[in-house]
């Protein structure tokens, strides 16, 4: 299936390793010219060449007059946006009583306000062009919270339920917002939230991985690869009428309908 990707403008946020980099990387295989930014320039300058992107911009998201600067940099250079992926480093575990005020407002201007900030900024040339998509990368936490991310299960249903809103409030000029929800990808992430849980409880890593996997009706934890694949799909010409909608890529893991 020709996704109609070919030419078009594609910024891909926190893309230097993981959820981020597979789906730029799915992206530029369909012919996209894609700006990739994260902070660190060095391995995005890596990537970009490991993936063919055209640009690597390095970024704080965390930062408001950072990313303006990186999308003024992607409109110079590579034309005006016409499809944006937000996503960002994940907020950090923890429970109520763990977290600190500061972590909340942190995580809340990594999480929810750098995808509003990105989207502001690009939204001008994509009601431009008539033609604009924006995927924003959430969490299963939209659907189902998750024992210790408190913050992730706090901010993500937040972002869902403002995508929905903006998914109506663009639609007349053809711009789609969709939610892409993964359940357990194979990343650093996932990685790194394994080994602290085979910490804190004292338990193998291998347990806690085989008991995690054991609740994946799949019975494996996904890859970059399957994630890309579902990003570049929502954000060609062939979803034009999928918005407002959030998609998981969760091996069956969500147990509602
Ligand atoms: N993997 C999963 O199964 C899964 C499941 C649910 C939700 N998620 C969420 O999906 C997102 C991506 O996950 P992942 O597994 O790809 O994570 P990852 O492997 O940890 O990658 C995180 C990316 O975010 C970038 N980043 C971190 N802080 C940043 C900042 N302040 N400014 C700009 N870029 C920043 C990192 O690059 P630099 O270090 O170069 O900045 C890196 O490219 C996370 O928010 C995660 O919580 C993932």
């Amino acid at each position: 299936m020709d996704l109609g990707l070919s030419g078009k403008v594609a910024l891909v946020a926190a893309a230097s390793q993981g959820l981020g980099m597979a789906s730029a990387r799915a992206l530029a295989a369909e012919g996209a010219r894609v700006a990739i930014i994260s902070r660190r320039q060095e391995e995005l300058d890596r990537v970009a060449l490991e993936i063919g992107a055209a640009l690597a911009v390095a970024c704080d998201l965390s930062k408001a007059e950072s990313i303006a600067a990186a999308v003024e940099r992607v409109n110079e250079e590579l034309g005006g946006i016409s499809i944006l992926v937000n996503n960002c480093g994940g907020p950090p575990a923890g429970t109520f009583d763990s977290i600190s005020e500061e972590q909340w407002i942190s995580s809340f201007e990594q999480v929810f306000l750098s995808a509003l900030r990105l989207t502001r900024a690009a939204l001008p040339s994509m009601r431009a062009a008539k033609w604009g998509r924006v995927v924003n990368i959430v969490s299963s936490s939209v659907e189902q919270p998750i024992p210790g991310l408190i913050v992730s299960n706090a901010f993500r249903p937040a972002l869902a339920g403002w995508a929905k809103t903006l998914a109506s409030e663009v639609a007349a000029d053809n711009i789609l917002v969709s939610c892409v929800a993964p359940g357990r990808i194979l990343t650093a992430r996932t990685e790194t939230l394994d080994r602290a849980a085979s910490e804190k409880t004292g338990r193998p890593l291998e347990d806690i991985r085989r008991e995690r996997v054991a609740a994946v009706p799949l019975k494996r934890y996904g890859t970059p690869e399957e994630f890309g694949a579902t990003v570049a799909y929502l954000a060609s010409e062939r979803a034009s009428y999928l918005t407002g909608s959030v998609v998981r890529v969760d091996g069956g893991a969500v147990s509602a309908i």
